[in-house]
């Protein structure tokens, strides 16, 4: 019997593999938080991290995707898709989320996607600001 039959409800189905480019990436919205990227590497294994890069919030779901890897489109760090870590020497991390493909169809744990990492915002971009205050 696959996870999906044991665990019905946990995990939700997100798109077919096929929705999925290889070497890419599809966003998933969620209700609160940032979108959740789910890549696709050249062997068909799929990987679900935060849309945002642990350096300064970059989109990784536009990066490029290579191996288990995902370099950020905006300074070029390497993201590991198992873990989310950065590669060395530079450091960080953003959270991965729990995805299962079963059957040809991509799931994504509910409860995830409604709780997990949902405190997280995307840097503002643009010129520093002055301090109201001096
Ligand atoms: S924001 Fe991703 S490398 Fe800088």
């Amino acid at each position: 019997m696959s996870e999906i039959a044991n665990h019905a409800g946990e995990w939700i189905s997100i798109c077919a593999l096929n929705d999925i480019p290889v070497l890419g990436s599809r966003r998933v919205r969620r209700e609160q938080g940032l979108d959740v990227a789910v890549f696709r590497n050249s062997q068909n294994e799929v990987f679900a991290l935060l849309d945002r890069c642990p350096h300064k919030g970059g989109p990784l779901s536009q990066g490029i995707v290579f191996g288990t890897q995902v370099a950020c489109p905006l300074h070029n760090w390497t993201i590991g898709l198992c873990d989310g870590q950065a590669s060395a020497p530079d450091e960080g991390c953003t959270p991965k989320f729990s995805v299962l493909l079963d059957g040809g169809t991509v799931y994504l744990k509910a409860a995830e996607l409604q709780t997990h990492a949902t405190d997280l915002l995307r840097p503002v971009a643009g010129p520093a600001r002055r301090n109201a205050a001096a």
